[in-house]
């Protein structure tokens, strides 16, 4: 008999897609055995918090929420705490853990989620904690549930890991070697989300444009083979797709965007640095020409495509006339929105080694700098679309306000407007009334 069965449980996510759907996923396992969701981290029975390692910021908060489960254990000696995630695939996190945080029960990696419920068996019924990593030498393990954030749209995992080594980046070393699901396996499980009235789905990988999936003829399937598969899923109205790598993203791919009716006109592209210099260090194998070669590509096959990236200000090296580099590109290419990050040294990777380190203070003048430039570009973009009629998915109740509906255009853009909430989950014309900075506001058109 399952000991899991009314449990309450609370996930405390940090960092990207792929972690949060990582949670959605032991939502689903918890769920399916009988636990349900508490909203309060004090009123639950389970913890788990779902970890981040991409800059050195995620590491202390992660620390700062683990002290905090101390107290709730000191209450309920029956309480469970969990930790997982990409921090976990780092020995030296998991040495800290043992040496100053005991209340901890299980920590499990990135590649074993699927043992997780058991792992909480053995923790209930033998008092046993569980705190080994296992390795990334599993298959890819299909067919587990997930407990969807959104209703009426879903991530889709396509591929695992990451095969590119970035000098700053600490993936490959979490998340592993790239690993891409059977084609099928995935078609089948959008047809189901499909059925169950998810809209739209978001592909998701690391590198997506690098996916090779085997089919059970042992046929290969690229990317675009995929994207031309899934626009044809009756009932389905939407494909969004991250993170792409420049290097990898095809001519195919482009025309798929053409052909595909479903494929949103919107790409995450990230560029991380506009300075050739700096690209060739962070082994990013292309420069600045040939990515602005690539943007040019997109928006002449495909024109009105929006487009986002990631920058990273402060890579060791960085010059001024390197940063300089940036600003120009993103003058150049005129981008919707942007992520933008200080470089944070992550331990294990090249990058960390490099000796000509940027001084925070200086990092940190650039970074604002560059952070004005994108928001000001931003600003002006939405402010264009004022007097247009957008397509908009609607995803729900604004979090502002509970009279106000939530969704985004086909390029990505979040529109609040006035309506029913019986309009949630449908695709509605919207008039484009102000662009702010983040976000548009609009009315439903006539
Ligand atoms: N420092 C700062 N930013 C980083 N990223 C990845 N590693 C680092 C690092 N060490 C950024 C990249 C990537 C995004 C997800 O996080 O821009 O695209
Ligand atoms: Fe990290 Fe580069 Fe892989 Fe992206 S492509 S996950 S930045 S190594």
């Amino acid at each position: 008999m399952s000991k899991l069965k009314g449990k309450k449980y609370n996930i405390i996510t940090f960092g990207c897609q792929m972690n949060e759907h990582d949670s959605e996923t032991i939502a689903g396992m918890l769920q399916e055995r009988g636990c349900s969701e508490v909203e309060d981290r004090r009123d639950s029975d389970i913890t788990i918090i779902n970890t981040c390692s991409i800059r050195e910021n995620a590491d202390k908060r992660f620390f700062g929420t683990l002290g905090q489960l101390k107290k709730i254990k000191e209450k309920n000696p029956d309480y469970v705490a969990c930790v997982c995630g990409c921090m976990m695939q780092q020995q030296h996190i998991i040495d800290t853990i043992k040496a100053k945080y005991p209340w901890v029960d299980i920590i499990f990696g990135t590649h074993n989620i699927h043992r997780f419920p058991q792992l909480l068996e053995n923790v209930y019924q033998e008092k046993q904690k569980v705190l080994e990593v296992l390795e990334d030498r599993e298959e890819i393990v299909e067919g587990l549930p997930a407990k969807r954030l959104f209703k009426h749209k879903s991530f889709v995992n396509i591929m695992y890991g990451c095969n590119n080594f970035c000098t700053y980046c600490i993936v490959p070393y979490t998340r592993g070697r790239e690993k891409s699901r059977n084609p099928e396996d995935i078609i089948a499980e959008i047809k189901r989300l499909v059925a169950d009235e998810v809209r739209e789905v978001t592909l998701l990988g690391q590198n997506v444009n690098s996916y090779k999936g085997v089919d059970t003829d042992g046929r290969q399937w690229d990317f675009s083979d995929l994207i031309y598969a899934i626009n044809d899923i009756e009932g389905l109205e939407r494909i969004r797709f991250m993170t792409s790598h420049p290097k990898d993203l095809s001519d195919k791919l482009i025309q798929a965007f053409v052909d595909c009716e479903k494929l949103c006109k919107y790409i995450h592209l990230p560029v991380q640095a506009g300075s050739s210099n700096v690209l060739k260090r962070m082994n990013r194998k292309y420069d600045r020409e040939k990515y602005l070669e690539l943007v040019r590509k997109l928006r002449a096959a495909v024109p009105g495509i929006t487009m986002s990236t990631d920058i990273i200000v402060g890579f060791p090296g960085e010059t001024e006339e390197d940063f300089e580099d940036t600003l120009s590109l993103v003058k150049e290419v005129g981008y919707d929105s942007a992520f933008t990050f200080l470089y944070s040294v992550r331990k294990g990777t090249p990058a960390a080694e490099y000796e000509d380190q940027i001084p925070e203070e200086i990092k940190h003048e650039r970074f604002n700098r560059l952070v004005d430039l994108i928001n000001e570009g931003s600003a002006a973009k939405n402010a264009a679309y004022v007097g247009r009629v957008e397509r908009v998915l609607v995803e729900g109740l604004s979090k502002k306000n509970d009279e106000t509906l939530t969704g985004r255009t086909d390029g990505f853009k979040l529109v609040d407007f006035e309506g029913p909430k019986e309009l949630i989950g449908q695709m509605v014309d919207v008039e484009i009334t102000e662009g702010k900075t983040f976000s548009l506001t609009g009315k439903l058109a006539e």
